[in-house]
């Protein structure tokens, strides 16, 4: 670290993928920068999640690099990962259900002892998600799916992360809370914090999205910024192509 660097926060270059025999990522190359929030567009299927588990180090891809802040992730397992700085928003949440909401927001902090900074930081997530104050005590399974996507962006802020990764997070919420997602989403980024996020909808992450890129059957087709990309019959086509089950 000698130079200021020019490199984007998060680099997969090249990636291949397969599940035993089938391949899933055909050369992915994606960039996210510093700052910024970058979508993963694409149908059922396409491979989405698998690029969030990868990231992750969830899941290995067979060639191809994956770095953040320059270096190599390749090898790292997840709590290695998560200490670098990247904090993950699930597929579906992934609560304990039967834990209350406030030992779900504090398992985001597991990589961490600092324990008054991370009182702290719980107060912070009640300023930031006020309606999980009255929540704290309450079983997380029986939330709604829109407060349930509340203490999972919680959980993950409280590792103080660098970047989030969110698969589909506005996926299945009524659209009242569709927009508070989005608009959180809008909120935690302006506090510095980088996002790549996975999602169906094509128009609803083009509206908070930097750039985007647009993945079918495992390869990028079309890519830039959400501005131009909001505007193109193709980021439509693309996206309906895979997901008519949906
Ligand atoms: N653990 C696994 N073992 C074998 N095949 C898998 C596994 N996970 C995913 N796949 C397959 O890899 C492909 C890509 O899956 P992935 O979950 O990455 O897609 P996705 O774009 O997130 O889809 P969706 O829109 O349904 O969430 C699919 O064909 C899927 O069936
Ligand atoms: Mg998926």
């Amino acid at each position: 670290m000698t130079m200021s660097s020019p490199e984007p926060l998060l680099a997969l270059t090249n990636v291949n993928t397969f599940y035993g025999q089938a391949q899933v990522h055909f050369g992915l190359s994606i960039t996210v920068g510093r700052g910024h929030i970058v979508c993963l567009l694409g149908g059922n299927a396409s491979g989405k999640s698998t690029t969030m588990k990868i990231i992750l180090g969830l899941v290995k891809p067979r060639s191809g690099e994956v770095t953040f802040d320059g270096a190599s992730l390749i090898g790292l397992t997840t709590p290695q990962i998560v200490r670098r700085g990247i904090a993950s928003v699930p597929e579906a949440r992934r609560l304990f259900a039967d834990m209350s909401v406030r030992e779900n927001i504090l398992m985001g902090a597991f990589v961490r002892s600092d324990r008054e900074a991370i009182a702290q930081d719980l107060d912070k997530m009640l300023t930031l998600f006020p309606k999980l104050g009255q929540r704290l005590s309450q079983r997380a399974g029986s939330l709604s799916g829109g407060e349930q996507q509340m203490v999972a962006m919680a959980r993950a802020l409280m590792s103080r992360p660098r970047m989030i990764v969110m698969d589909e997070p506005t996926m299945g919420l009524s659209p009242l809370y569709v927009d508070r997602v989005l608009e959180l989403i809008r909120t935690i980024n302006q506090e510095g914090v980088s996002v790549f996020m996975v999602e169906q909808n094509a128009s609803l992450a083009l509206e908070i999205a930097h750039e985007a890129y647009v993945l079918q059957t495992g390869k990028i087709v079309l890519s830039g910024s959400a501005r131009t990309l909001k505007d193109d019959p193709r980021v439509r086509d693309a996206y309906l192509g895979g997901s008519e089950a949906a």
